[in-house]
């Protein structure tokens, strides 16, 4: 069942590739994906037991079959764009998913690694990179109860060893080099600090937003130290304006406190890079404002195409925000009109409009340099 769901997924993303990666036609060797629901492509699907899980309908009812994948989505979610846009026919897979079904894991690694340094274009061979992302987590390794950061990144770790056995040193390295380190995270580590402190005085918030900030920058640090060069960052969206906020405020607006704290994080993530930039000379990134696409969508949904920015498609009770997703929720019909999946999460439609605004969109949604200059410096 999951081998048929993947492969569904990934037959949708060799037809998005034809229509789509011949005209970008960019080329990286590899990316490597970290971070949260927002990036996460089925990892969590082998944490058994895990509350965070989408590896059930209606999640995935917009890819061929309406299998659910383990994709918090309808569809597809930014980071399959983004492999499509830098001229891949398939989204990174899941690391747990290359590991699963060898008992001491090391199996699947060397497929992945075999995959990964292929020289061919086409079919399989085509998938390059490893997913390490993990619904629920955050920056601060404390928030959620699944994959933590530190974790992601000992299983790029190990990845790692395996490229470095089978290339070389100097070969690891130089794919490292070129390849792209796609991060999405922060929105966890938000809404877990705005739940236990509804009324934050700025003491609080300025403590916070430097924890993380000082967290990323270690993880940042790590990814580097493993050879890591090419940085595509993905901020923390307007968490005030999902619709499980709006659903508890009595006005259904937006939570602009939690806005605020986002922000600001944002701030402090825009500063960071911009001084690791300077210190490290021989490293790139660029930074794709998930917070500005969302706000730009709900100040102006038609000329996006979309007609809901405020309801969830799928779930239930006011703006179907005050339950989760589940088999037995409704679920909207025109899912390419709203901006939210369900209670947190983004349509593929709203994905689709990121990974475009990030990969070659104008510097309101990404800087200093676009996803696609990254993937060409
Ligand atoms: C893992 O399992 C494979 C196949 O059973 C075996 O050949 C390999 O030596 C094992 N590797 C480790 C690190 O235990
Ligand atoms: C991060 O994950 C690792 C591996 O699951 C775990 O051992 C560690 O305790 C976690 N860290 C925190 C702070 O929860
Ligand atoms: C990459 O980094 C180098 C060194 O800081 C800088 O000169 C160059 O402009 C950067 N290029 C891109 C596309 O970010």
């Amino acid at each position: 069942m999951a081998v048929l769901r993947r492969a569904s997924a990934a037959l949708w993303l060799l037809v998005v590739a034809v229509t789509s990666s011949a005209a970008y036609g960019t080329k990286v060797p590899a990316i490597f994906v970290f971070g949260d629901s927002t990036a996460d492509v089925g990892n969590n699907n082998y944490l058994p037991g895990s509350s965070a899980r989408a590896d059930f309908p209606h999640n995935g009812v917009d890819l061929p079959g309406g299998e659910p994948t383990g994709r918090f989505s309808n569809g597809l979610i930014g980071a399959d764009y983004l492999a499509v846009y830098m001229g891949f026919s398939w989204s990174p897979p899941p690391y747990l998913s290359l590991v699963a079904g060898s008992s001491n894991g090391s199996g699947g690694i060397s497929e992945a690694v075999s995959i990964t340094t292929k020289k061919t274009i086409g079919s399989a061979a085509s998938l390059r990179g490893a997913n390490f992302a993990s619904g629920g987590s955050g920056v601060l390794d404390s928030t959620g109860a699944t994959i933590n950061m530190t974790k992601q990144i000992e299983y790029f770790s190990d990845l790692r060893n395996q490229m470095t056995a089978r290339l070389s040193a100097d070969g690891a390295s130089a794919l490292l080099s070129k390849s792209i380190f796609l991060i999405s995270a922060g929105s966890n580590d938000a809404f877990d600090f705005f739940s236990q402190n509804t009324l934050p005085d700025s003491t609080a918030i300025q403590q916070f937003c430097e924890a993380v900030v000082s967290t990323y920058d270690s993880h940042v640090k790590t990814l580097y130290n493993l050879g890591a060069r090419k940085f595509a960052v993905v901020d923390v969206p307007m968490i005030g304006c999902c619709p499980y906020w709006r659903s508890r405020n009595p006005t259904g607006e937006c939570v602009e406190p939690l806005n605020h704290l986002a922000s600001k994080l944002n701030g402090g993530i825009r500063d960071l890079f911009g001084d690791l930039g300077s210190e490290m000379q021989d490293m790139n990134y660029s930074i794709g404002s998930s917070y500005e696409l969302v706000s730009s969508l709900i100040e102006d949904p038609q000329t996006a195409g979309l007609t809901e920015v405020k309801s969830a498609c799928c779930g239930g009770g006011r703006l179907n925000a005050e339950e989760g997703c589940t088999p037995s929720s409704s679920y909207c019909g025109d899912r390419s009109k709203f901006l939210f999946w369900d209670l947190f999460h983004p349509t593929q439609a709203t994905s689709r409009l990121a990974g475009r605004a990030f990969f070659d969109g104008p510097a309101r949604f990404v800087g200093p340099v676009t996803f696609r200059q990254l993937a060409e410096a």
